[in-house]
């Protein structure tokens, strides 16, 4: 084993985190954790984790399971194609593989949803298969220690990463080295305020040497995001609202929503709305920034005669069926204010 491999397995022995996925070797349960983890916090993340393991305790579980209880279980999380891909591929590996998870890297990566990272991880966590695990931790960490200012978001920065992280692997525990080079980007070489001066690493850190810590990694580029002006209208039936169900091939695919009319710039409702309907009343306005588009939500309390002017199919749902449908956060937030269901 290299001083490297030694040190930062002394580290992480001391200092790791007794995180619930840590104390399984259930590939599914790895899995999970993944995929929730590709995008949300430890913090964040745990609770959702936790539900997941406790509702479907087995990939047969999850894959009995309807997509809708799937994302309504999901609902607060984001990026609720993890949660669509999730499911299908549990359908998938009963369905075509006898309930069997994939053990090899090459394998797993053909799951939907999962990628160079998620796949290393899990075939190291579970199995010990030699693979280099980076995801943003590592690149971060690597970036840093050896100096290296090629973009991590391009062909050539993937590979030439891949490479380091491959020469620094611990072979002769490749899980619990990936672990710790995570481990480690998350809890000392962090993005803002890293612990340099407590890092064991800091004598042969080029990045701390040459005083550029806080200009690595380096990201080629802007990501561009998307402007959306999304109007709700809240149409109040007795006992209960109308919602439809999202279609289009985008974030919030089979999702419910209040009913919606998008529009690609700011408008006022006023010229939206056919004259023959009743002004809707706006009452109340969000900011939704996600990492390609950034939402400006307008919500109006609307006569259901708006409904004939708008697409998708309604359906009225009552009140207190409403906790069963899955909700992107900002439409639950405001269900929650105004309805008062609590969308848990
Ligand atoms: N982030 C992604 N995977 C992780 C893991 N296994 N433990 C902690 N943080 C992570």
């Amino acid at each position: 084993m290299t001083d490297f491999g030694i040190k930062l397995q002394q580290w992480y022995r001391v200092n790791k985190r007794i995180l619930p996925w840590r104390l399984t070797r259930d590939p599914y349960k790895v899995w999970l954790s993944e995929i929730i983890l590709q995008q949300t916090q430890v913090v964040q993340g745990t609770s959702y984790y936790l539900k997941f393991v406790e509702k479907y305790p087995d990939v047969q579980r999850l894959a009995k399971a309807s997509e809708e209880e799937v994302l309504r279980l999901w609902q607060g999380l984001g990026y609720y194609s993890r949660a669509r891909n999730l499911h299908a591929s549990a359908q998938f590996i009963v369905n075509e593989l006898g309930g069997v998870f994939p053990r090899a890297y090459s394998d797993i990566i053909k799951l939907k949803g999962v990628g160079a990272y998620t796949a290393a991880a899990i075939s190291s966590f579970c199995f010990d298969e030699p693979h280099a695990a980076i995801d943003g931790n590592v690149y971060r960490f690597i970036s840093r220690l050896k100096g290296i200012r090629t973009a991590i978001d391009t062909t050539e920065g993937k590979k030439e990463f891949a490479m380091v992280a491959d020469e620094l692997l611990n072979r002769d525990s490749p899980g619990e080295h990936n672990q710790a080079m995570i481990e480690f980007g998350a809890l000392v070489c962090r993005p803002v305020n890293p612990s340099c001066q407590e890092c064991p690493f800091n004598d042969g850190c080029l990045a701390l040497a040459q005083n550029s810590i806080t200009e690595l990694p380096v990201k080629s580029k802007k990501v561009k995001q998307r402007k959306r002006y999304f109007h709700y209208f809240l149409v109040a039936k007795e006992g209960g609202v109308y919602l439809n169900k999202r279609t289009g091939n985008d974030i919030w695919k089979n999702l419910y929503q209040l009913p919606l009319l998008e529009t690609a710039k700011k408008t006022s409702i006023k010229r939206l709305v056919d004259k023959r309907v009743p002004l809707p009343v706006l009452v109340d306005e969000k900011t939704h920034v996600l990492s390609h588009q950034i939402i400006y939500a307008s919500f109006y309390l609307a006569d259901v005669s708006i409904l004939k002017m708008l697409e998708g199919s309604f359906v009225s749902v009552e009140t207190k069926a409403l906790k069963t449908y899955p909700f992107s956060q900002l439409i639950a937030n405001f269900i929650n204010e105004r309805i008062g269901v609590r969308p848990d």
